[in-house]
């Protein structure tokens, strides 16, 4: 899909912008605190997801009025479409004109993904920053899966209050026996489907951190569980084998120490651990491939390639990085933000707007 036009009206400092953009890459450069993550904000909405700020709405009208509104021109499936949302005290949302039950409905027309400097937790962080990544786009791709996992948190809930009865009461072990059946039947099926998705998302990152790294280094993404399965067909048996074997360390911390909910993902750079040894462009590399990666994967189930925001991602990437993401990330509709001037004179074909104080400044049209 592609973005035509951004209108901003009362939105965070901005008091009204009309944007109009080009179909490969967009720079918005300007100073510190003029308004360009919060361009990328409004980009954003569209899809019907929080703000990556996790702010409440009302943080997203300019101080001291009413309401905000913004408001976008785009195409997608190969249509002319709009979306609209208004925040005041309610939210509302159009969609090509039609008021829809809730921005959510967005999300099966239009398509991003966000690169915002909070995301290099992706790769620094802890394992449930990977856990999600990998969750929220299984949610998006397989039909069923966000049940399979509201209902393994809630007999993982079950089993961890039973523990605490089982320290006492040694006969409630036959219901502690049916929730571990249920956590295993459940739990298989979200390792399954979680390392199947590893499998298609891994042969994208690899190709993608290739070409930002000029082939210099590899990516590898490793499924870490936290039982051993020698085989899919045997990974029910050895989780349950696993929760059977942890049960009294398990009534001793009250948790369940095995499991989907423990698992991680490693994340190596030429056979290295990215968490733990990367430098500062290597995790930022390596979290863009994977945000772009996730795109590929999305776009070959939904056959539409979503838009790239990438805020503040050049900072910390050398030239020959950089000039990868200006030019080579094919098909792809782009918007960078920086703030070095100098980036900009670098870019070969696309349009880059000044910002400064929610305003647009300089706009500069599409090279050919
Ligand atoms: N609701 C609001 N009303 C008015 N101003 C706001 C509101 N929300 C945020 N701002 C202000 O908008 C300004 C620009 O924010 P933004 O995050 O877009 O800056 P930026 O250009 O991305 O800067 P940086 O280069 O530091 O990332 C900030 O000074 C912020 O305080
Ligand atoms: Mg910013």
């Amino acid at each position: 899909m592609k973005v035509h036009t951004l209108s901003l009206k009362n939105f965070r400092n901005i008091g009204e912008i009309q944007l109009s953009f080009n179909e490969g890459v967009n720079i918005i450069y300007g100073e510190n605190a003029q308004g360009k993550t919060n361009i990328l904000e409004a980009l954003w909405l569209f899809t019907g997801m929080r703000s990556f700020r996790a702010s409440k709405d009302a943080e997203q009208i300019l101080f001291g009025q009413s309401n905000a509104k913004i408001k976008t021109e785009f195409v997608s499936r190969g249509i002319e479409q709009s979306a609209e949302i208004t925040f005041s005290e309610k939210k509302t949302a159009l969609l090509n004109e039609i008021k829809q039950s809730s921005v959510n409905n967005f999300a099966a027309e239009y398509h991003a993904v966000i690169f915002s400097p909070e995301h290099l937790s992706l790769v620094k962080g802890g394992p449930k920053e990977r856990r999600q990544f990998c969750d929220n786009a299984l949610c998006q791709i397989k039909p069923g899966f966000y049940e399979y996992l509201s209902k393994y948190k809630k007999n993982l809930v079950q089993r961890n209050a039973l523990l605490k009865d089982y320290k006492y009461n040694t006969s409630i072990e036959m219901m502690l026996d049916i929730f571990e059946e249920n956590l295993a039947q459940l739990g298989t099926k979200i390792i399954l489907q979680r390392k199947r998705y590893l499998n298609a998302l891994s042969e994208q990152v690899k190709h993608i951190y290739h070409g930002i790294s000029s082939g210099k280094e590899e990516i590898e993404l490793v499924y870490m569980g936290s039982f051993d399965a020698e085989s899919e067909e045997k990974t029910k048996d050895a989780f349950l084998k696993a929760l059977k074997n942890s049960r009294s360390e398990d009534v001793n911390s009250l948790t369940t120490s095995v499991g989907p909910h423990r698992d991680d993902i490693d994340i190596f750079i030429n056979g290295i651990s990215a968490r733990k040894f990367g430098s500062q462009g290597q995790q930022r590399s390596a979290v863009l491939a994977l945000k772009l990666g996730e795109a590929n994967v999305l776009k070959d189930k939904t056959g539409e390639q979503p838009i790239a925001l990438l805020d503040d991602v050049m900072s910390e990437l050398d030239e020959q990085r950089q000039d990868y993401i200006l030019h080579h990330i094919d098909g792809w509709q782009v918007f960078i933000t920086c703030c070095d001037p100098h980036t900009i004179l670098r870019l070969k074909e696309g349009k880059t707007f000044h910002i400064a104080g929610g305003k647009l400044s300089d706009t500069t049209e599409p090279k050919t």
